[in-house]
């Protein structure tokens, strides 16, 4: 039995860093900043450790995780780097892009992260907090959102503590991203999406020549684990509103529609990568005000509007869809 103690806020000093670096060779979870969004990290290749991480997140199974890397060296002890994959963490590590790749033989990653899979979803983080420890640690890091299972995917340590029990969350600011990564299945030369985040498929395909397969429709389940109600808040959220009424919350983008009780904008300029960086924190204060629902305006489906709309339509997906979902 762990003793459940208030998680504490910490600012990112060397100090912290120590600790947080203790607590993970230790075999704890913490909080950890990256670019996109909050991880609850910990020591991949430790089975107890990760299944720590299933326990916080009250994960309903268990679903293969993100392993994050501090360097393309140590990405190379733990899965095959085709051409094409070398090409991608060239372009975009460190950064938003994860990459599911074969294992290596001898890869000491715990079989439990990525699910008794023989691949592995990896990514290099840029947030420079995640990437100080990673780098000091040595360790690799699975880790996937910090929201307890089927929430509102956090992008400030506030959200975190509000939503889990850990020893320490490190705090990096709120999210420059502010959308999960792009996922991509390399198999030789053969990319597939299989979660759209905060690279846009257009960007990869400018780097690679290559097309991107997309299997996916933006409310189906296509990653495993993906579940079709996800991001999702309390309150009923309604997409692609053009009217609203006075006793709904709005989540806005460009000219805001009149008449809602409360309104936020994801961007008053349609910049659909501010959109991206806004979403979920606004999805968490809608969420908190007294409303019969959630409103939002329609986002264009060009670049980051795919993954903003995908996280949208999860989070107004039907609660009841949760369970066929899987
Ligand atoms: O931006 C992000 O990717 C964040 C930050 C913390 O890095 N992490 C994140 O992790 O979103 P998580 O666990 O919430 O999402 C992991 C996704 C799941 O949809 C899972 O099914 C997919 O990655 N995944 C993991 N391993 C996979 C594999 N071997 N094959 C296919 N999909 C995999
Ligand atoms: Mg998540």
């Amino acid at each position: 039995m762990t003793t459940a103690l208030p998680t504490s806020i910490r600012t990112p000093d060397a100090t912290a860093i120590a600790e947080a670096k203790a607590l993970l060779q230790a075999g704890a979870c913490i909080g950890l900043p990256t670019e996109t969004v909050y991880g609850l990290a910990a020591d991949a290749c430790n089975d107890d450790a990760v299944a720590k991480v299933f326990a916080h997140k009250n994960r309903p199974d268990f679903n293969p995780l993100i392993v994050h890397v501090g360097s393309l060296d140590q990405a190379a002890e733990l899965v095959e780097l085709p051409p094409l994959a070398h090409t991608l963490a060239e372009a975009f590590w460190p950064g938003p892009l994860t990459l599911v790749l074969d294992r290596t033989e001898g890869c000491p990653v715990s079989l439990l992260a990525s699910a008794g899979l023989n691949t592995l979803a990896i990514r290099m983080p840029a947030h420079p907090v995640a990437r100080q420890l990673l780098q000091e640690s040595g360790l690799c890091l699975a880790a996937p959102s910090a929201n307890p299972s089927g929430r509102i995917s956090p992008t400030t340590a506030h959200h975190v503590a509000s939503q889990l029990n850990l020893p320490i969350v490190l705090d990096g600011g709120p999210c420059d991203v502010g959308l999960e990564s792009t996922i991509l299945r390399v198999d030789g030369n053969n990319l597939t999406l299989l979660r759209p985040g905060g690279l846009a498929i257009e960007e990869i395909e400018a780097v690679c020549g290559t097309p991107v397969q997309v299997l996916d429709k933006p409310s189906k389940i296509t990653a495993p684990g993906q579940l079709l109600s996800h991001y999702a808040p309390s309150k009923p959220v309604r997409l692609n509103a053009d009217t609203v009424s006075a006793d709904e919350a709005l989540l806005a983008f460009g000219e805001p529609i009149t008449g809602a009780k409360t309104c936020l904008n994801l961007s008053s300029e349609e910049d659909l990568t501010e959109a991206a960086a806004n979403l979920f924190a606004m999805l968490h204060a809608l969420d908190g005000k007294t409303c019969s629902g959630i409103a939002v305006m329609h986002i264009p489906e060009t670049g980051l509007g795919q993954a903003i709309n995908d996280r949208l339509h999860r989070a107004a997906a039907p609660r009841d869809k949760v369970r066929d979902a899987k």
